[in-house]
């Protein structure tokens, strides 16, 4: 379709309060299943490609390659209504579409910058297979300036002089685990620009999204009432550096709090009481305050590398981010130093695992914090069992030694030390009882600050955590006879044998 035509479509069905757009989404990982399904809910006419033919295979079959919440019935149903197909074509993607939303991988480089390959190739196809006009738009996760090398490379390589390949950057903020929800109802959308004619395409991309007319599976289409979300017109650069500053900030946010609750273990204060008074103040925010193990995924860790990267590329001194991300990678070391304080010696004894994503409510293993958990475990002769709602098989691809258990109280049977590196809600509500008595030696190492402690001792459980002695908690009903241990930074007593003092 000729952009003048094209143009003259959009404004007629506009018109009707309808316009339905030709999108092709290059990449079916998180990011580019997640926009494309919600898009075709949105009305547009989606076609998806991906260079993994046994992923185009199964999503073509109906089997969604991830876990993410809601996405398998939309997905499903927006394939019945004809609004979204598959393809292992990518030329026929690139021919069908007028915006072609590229969604492959930026995964890091060993210098931690993004390896951009992927991008390269994606734009020398849209090049060479475009015979109409195309908008081509930049979602996956760059540094900034790559739009301006995407144009650069479209131009180079374009077949027809007469094709224009418009560029747009049109960074995603979607969490794993809420993706479907954050891509329906964001906080901002952001749009970089350079032509009058990009900014109208997209906002017809996105109308359906800002004016809400969809069917939402998450709040089963009564959505609570909230105000429209922000739209943000932007140049490229600053729309590719948004996304990067935002991740970075997210990690630096998290190490921070971190960092305070090692200073609550010391000076024998509660980093839940003081993350969430600093929390109420509206400058502060409470998100993203969670001290623990730590910052994992296929996001953040690799994000605030490749702005590091970028900073020091451009000569701007960023060591507030080498920090954060320091700061980070101590955070296993630290949990290891509790397992092995508590353990005293770690070979021969029997671990169980609670959760091995890398957070709640996603399969995704990619940099999870429990992978290096593991592994130091296993170096030193621990034997290990674990147990995770989605991430078991992702993870026994790479530890097929370890022990994978059906429910919690699997993990939990005759273990010495119990870990919960996730924080699945489901871990809040189990049978604590039941997995005393399942266990060698009642021990929790809490990862993720997930249980209240002095619950924790009532049950008469020895409970490690991040930042919250235990001296502060309610005084447990438990008296407990056994040599003396350290408990999250507090010096009291703990062990093998329980008196519960009614
Ligand atoms: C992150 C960003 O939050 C999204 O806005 C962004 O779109 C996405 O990366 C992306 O670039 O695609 P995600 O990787 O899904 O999303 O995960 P987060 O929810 O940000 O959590 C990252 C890690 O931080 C997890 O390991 C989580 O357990 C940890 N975390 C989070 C904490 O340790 N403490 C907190 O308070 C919050």
């Amino acid at each position: 379709m000729e952009l003048g035509r094209e143009a003259d479509t959009v404004s007629l069905e506009s018109k009707i309060g309808r316009c339905k757009l030709r999108i092709s989404m290059i990449g079916c990982g998180y990011v580019g299943l997640v926009t494309g399904t919600c898009l075709a809910e949105a009305g547009h006419q989606v076609l998806c490609t991906d260079n993994d033919a046994e992923r185009i295979a199964a999503l073509k079959a109906g089997v969604v390659p991830i876990y993410e919440p809601h996405l398998d019935a939309m997905l499903a149903a927006n394939c019945r209504s004809q609004n979204l197909s598959f393809t292992r074509n990518a030329a026929e993607a690139v021919r069908a579409a007028d915006a072609i939303f590229i969604c492959v991988g930026t995964p890091p480089l060993e210098n931690g910058e993004a390896d951009l390959s992927a991008i390269d190739n994606v734009a020398r196809l849209v090049a060479s297979e475009a015979l109409t006009s195309k908008l081509v738009v930049e979602k996956s996760t760059v540094p900034a300036q790559t739009g301006q090398q995407l144009k650069r490379v479209l131009g180079l390589y374009r077949r027809h002089g007469a094709v224009q390949l418009r560029v747009a950057s049109n960074p995603e903020f979607l969490r794993e685990g809420t993706a479907v929800q954050d891509f329906l109802h964001p906080d901002r959308i952001v749009l970089g620009v350079e032509e009058e004619e990009t900014e109208k395409q997209l906002r017809e991309i996105y109308r359906p999204i800002l004016e809400r007319r969809f069917r939402c599976p998450v709040h089963l289409g009564a959505c609570p009432p909230a105000k429209s979300p922000d739209l943000l017109i932007t140049t490229m650069n600053s729309a590719e550096l948004i996304k990067h500053a935002s991740n970075s900030f997210l990690a630096m946010k998290i190490s921070y709090a971190n960092m305070i609750a090692d200073l609550c273990e010391k000076v024998g204060a509660d980093i839940k009481e003081v993350t969430r008074a600093m929390g109420l103040d509206p400058r502060i925010g409470p998100r993203f305050l969670d001290a623990g193990l730590g910052f994992g995924g296929f996001c953040l860790p690799k994000d605030i590398q490749a702005f590091i990267r970028l900073a020091e590329r451009c000569g701007v001194d960023f060591t507030m981010l080498k920090e954060a991300e320091r700061v980070n990678k101590r955070r296993v070391d630290l949990l290891l130093e509790k397992i092995r304080k508590a353990l005293w010696v770690i070979k021969g004894k029997r671990v169980g695992i609670l959760g091995l994503a890398f957070k709640a409510n996603t399969d995704d293993i990619r940099f999870a914090p429990s992978l290096e958990v593991i592994r130091a475990l296993l170096a030193e002769g621990a034997q290990v069992r674990a147990y995770d709602q989605e991430a078991m098989d992702k993870t026994s691809a790479i530890f097929p030694q370890i022990h994978y258990c059906r429910d919690p109280y699997e993990a939990a049977q005759d273990v010495d030390a119990l870990l919960i590196l996730t924080e699945w809600e489901e871990f809040r509500q189990l049978d604590w009882e039941r997995i005393s008595d399942l266990m060698l030696r009642p021990m929790i190492i809490d990862g993720r600050n997930l249980l209240d402690p002095a619950a924790m001792m009532e049950r008469g459980f020895e409970y490690h955590c991040f930042g919250r002695p235990i001296e502060n908690q309610t005084a447990p009903k438990a008296i407990i006879h056994a040599p003396e241990v350290f408990l999250a930074g507090a010096h009291v007593p703990s062990a093998p044998s329980t008196e519960i003092v009614t």
